[in-house]
């Protein structure tokens, strides 16, 4: 069993990001072709599927051997039992923030090895912030090492949830967001896991797919955080799960207002 440097696999993403970071401001600046997936608010550009490609052929290239699952369309199979490098993608996370709004998008990048967490890339574009990290390595933004949070309870912060979460009034979240100090929407899944990474926000909820909440679950752990679903059981990294982000202490107060039903 070969455990990789995380150190080589680190420089090589920080390059790759440079690229991406290029690719989604050229798409910003370009007339983008947008398709529908599952409905009208589900869209995908071509650029989604420009930065998968990019990501896939480098790590291809580059890790021979290695396996990829990509939101767009490249998947390997057998990656729950796979011994080696598994990369999970997610080329633009907030598609719907890019096409209507060119701000709140973030790329994703999860990476596993013999089946263990290694390193998760989250990058905030617009601010050109890639936080990075995991177990081996702490968590950083940029080059400087991510100052620790602190345990805040839920009446101490803010809270961001999805709206689709919101406007159905999924497991009591509009008693949840009363008991905080106010609720954010921002849309992408990435935007929220850097907030509670940063503070800026105590907790973030959503219905999230494997290549939303790989990446953010990585750095999250890494950084002291809980990330759990809204039943407090482990997330499996290749399941979609209602995914809770948070701060120990208001984790709890949220997971015991939902179950107030
Ligand atoms: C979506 C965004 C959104 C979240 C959805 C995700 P995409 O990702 O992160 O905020 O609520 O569940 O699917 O499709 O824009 O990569
Ligand atoms: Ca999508
Ligand atoms: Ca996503
Ligand atoms: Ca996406």
């Amino acid at each position: 069993m070969v455990v990789t440097d995380w150190q080589k696999i680190n420089a090589s993403v920080q390059a790759w990001f440079k690229e991406v970071r290029c690719q989604l401001l050229a798409g910003c600046e370009a007339k983008l072709q947008v398709a529908k997936k599952s409905g009208r608010t589900d869209l995908v550009t071509n650029i989604d599927k420009q930065v998968e490609k990019y990501l896939v052929t480098q790590i291809k290239q580059t890790f021979p051997g290695s396996r990829v699952l990509g939101e767009e369309g490249d998947r390997d199979q057998d990656l729950a039992t796979y011994q080696g490098l598994v990369w999970i993608i997610d080329p633009l996370d907030g598609t719907l923030n890019f096409v209507k709004q060119k701000d709140h998008f973030a790329s994703m990048l999860a990476v596993y090895e013999n089946g263990h967490e290694k390193l998760g890339y989250i990058l905030d574009v617009i601010n050109d912030k890639l936080y990075w990290g995991g177990p081996e390595s702490g968590v950083f933004c940029n080059t400087a090492r991510l100052p620790k949070v602190p345990d805040l309870f839920l009446d101490q912060g803010l809270l961001d949830v999805s709206g689709r979460m919101l406007i159905r009034n999924y497991r009591n979240v509009a008693q949840v967001a009363e008991k905080s100090m106010g609720i954010r929407v921002y849309g992408s899944a990435g935007i929220g896991f850097i907030h509670v990474l940063t503070g800026k926000t105590v907790g973030y909820c959503s219905h999230l797919h494997p290549w939303d909440h790989a990446a953010g679950k990585i750095l999250a752990k890494a950084h002291g955080l809980s990330v759990k679903s809204i039943d407090d059981n482990e997330l499996d990294v290749l399941s979609s799960n209602d995914v809770l982000v948070a701060t120990k202490n208001a984790k709890n107060d949220i997971i015991k207002l939902m179950r107030k039903r």
